[in-house]
């Protein structure tokens, strides 16, 4: 039994799902394999992702392979109730509410886990976390599952070191197919998309500070260059932070940037990069976002205590008056921008990262058995294989090695 907000709005999500399956030819193909393959079959998969239409799309794919599939978010607000709402109706059991409470949000994971699933595809490590405690009753079917994002794999890898990994781990985020792609150039469009339609502001002429520059930040930092934007990135690794120099973005420590920024966007998968001291010392009117899994790099409970009033501004943006009149603007509440403000990435983008999911899922359903509860790293030829088709799905080709040039690259003797 479904729990989603209201049934009627499933026509719109019916229009978005049909709308990105004409843009994910690579999970189309693999549907097309898992119709006649089946090699899910008499499997229960519960699906923790960002519950809109590309997951959807995911959820579809994994049905078409013989799974029974039980879906829900990964954050309460990137769940779109008409998605949700649409799978329902195309008889997919699906939990998911837009804008719940974190109780409410943790209830609807319960829900979704009652279904005892053999296989699980987690994105930030929720699912994982309930079924290592309160959830472990539900956990007796267990296999194995996938892990989405680079703070999911993060907690996976503190519970392999902690030895309470409850079954084996795919890093899907590790795989070429993609970080490469999905972190750097979705979040770098899908960030820009949702801070400009939430704003409605200018990105040229603007001082834009990227907390992070790792695959997302590059992806956020490259785009606000391309529009124009004046680009400042702050960093802990000395590597990243002369990338970025090399790149020809400023770099400095936050509190140097947290005076001359017009627009902030973190994503370092870390907490506390923004903090009251910073609030202190920023111009009127800067915006403040985050593009990181969780909500926890922008001290949103810091600016508020500080404020005289926190006020809504526009949709997805609050206001917070300072005691000496400045006005610092917080978009989706400091939760990851291009989904709680927007649509998240692109579908040609979640096309290569749940064909990802999807061929690391079978693989797992295949070689469960021989695995420890450890975190796995994608194989090879996966990645290698979803390159290919995605190229070829874009009409484009590549140069072969000849057997001679694969002997000089394996050799010394030439
Ligand atoms: N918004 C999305 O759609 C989306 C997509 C993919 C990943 N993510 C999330 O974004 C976050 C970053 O992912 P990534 O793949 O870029 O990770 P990454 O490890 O490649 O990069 C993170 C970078 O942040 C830097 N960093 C860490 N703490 C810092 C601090 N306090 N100040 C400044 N820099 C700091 C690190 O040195 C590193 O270079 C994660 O939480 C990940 O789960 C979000």
């Amino acid at each position: 039994m479904s729990i989603v907000k209201d049934m009627s709005l499933a026509p719109s999500g019916l229009q978005k799902i049909q709308w990105v399956r004409d843009f994910m030819p690579a999970l189309s193909g693999i549907e097309e394999r898992f119709r006649r393959e089946k090699p899910f079959s008499g499997l229960t998969i519960a699906v923790s992702v960002h519950l809109e239409a590309k997951t959807a799309n995911l959820g579809l794919v994994l049905r078409e392979g013989g799974a029974d599939v039980h879906l829900t978010g990964c954050n309460p607000l990137s769940t779109q109730d008409d998605v949700a709402a649409a799978m329902a109706q195309l008889g997919v059991d699906t939990y998911g509410i837009h804008g719940v409470d974190m109780q409410g949000y943790e209830d609807l994971l319960v829900e979704t886990l009652k279904c005892k699933p053999h296989l699980i595809v987690d994105d930030g490590g929720d699912l994982i976390s309930l079924l290592g405690g309160r959830c472990v009753q539900y956990g007796e079917r267990l296999m194995g599952g996938c892990e989405e994002t680079t703070t999911g794999i993060h907690r996976l890898r503190a519970r392999e070191r902690a030895r309470i990994l409850p079954c084996p781990m795919m890093a899907v985020n590790d795989a070429k197919a993609k970080h490469y792609y999905d972190n750097k150039y979705g979040t770098g469009q899908s960030s820009w998309d949702a801070i400009m339609h939430t704003t409605n502001l200018m990105v040229a002429g603007k001082t834009v500070v990227v907390a992070g520059y790792g695959w997302c930040g590059k992806g956020i930092a490259m785009r606000a260059k391309g529009m124009g934007a004046d680009v400042i990135v702050t960093e802990v690794d000395p590597f990243k932070a002369l990338e970025a120099t090399m790149e020809n973005f400023r770099v400095m420590p936050m509190d140097e940037a947290a005076k001359v920024g017009d627009i902030f966007v973190t994503a370092t998968g870390c907490k506390n990069v923004i903090v009251e001291r910073h609030f202190q010392v920023m111009k009127d009117n800067a915006i403040l976002c985050n593009s990181g899994h969780f909500d926890c790099e922008v001290d949103v409970a810091a600016l508020a205590a500080m404020s005289e009033e926190r006020f809504s501004r526009r949709a997805n943006i609050e206001g917070f008056r300072l005691k000496d009149g400045r006005v610092l603007n917080v978009l989706a509440e400091g939760r990851l921008v291009n989904l709680a403000a927007g649509n998240g990435h692109p579908a040609e983008i979640m096309d290569m990262s749940f064909a990802v999911q999807a061929l690391s899922l079978e693989w797992m359903a295949q070689h469960w058995d021989s695995l420890e509860k450890r975190v796995y790293e994608v194989p090879e030829e996966i990645d290698d294989q979803i390159g290919r088709v995605k190229l070829a799905a874009m009409g484009l080709s590549i140069d072969e090695l000849t057997p001679e040039q694969k002997a000089y690259l394996a050799g010394w003797e030439a």
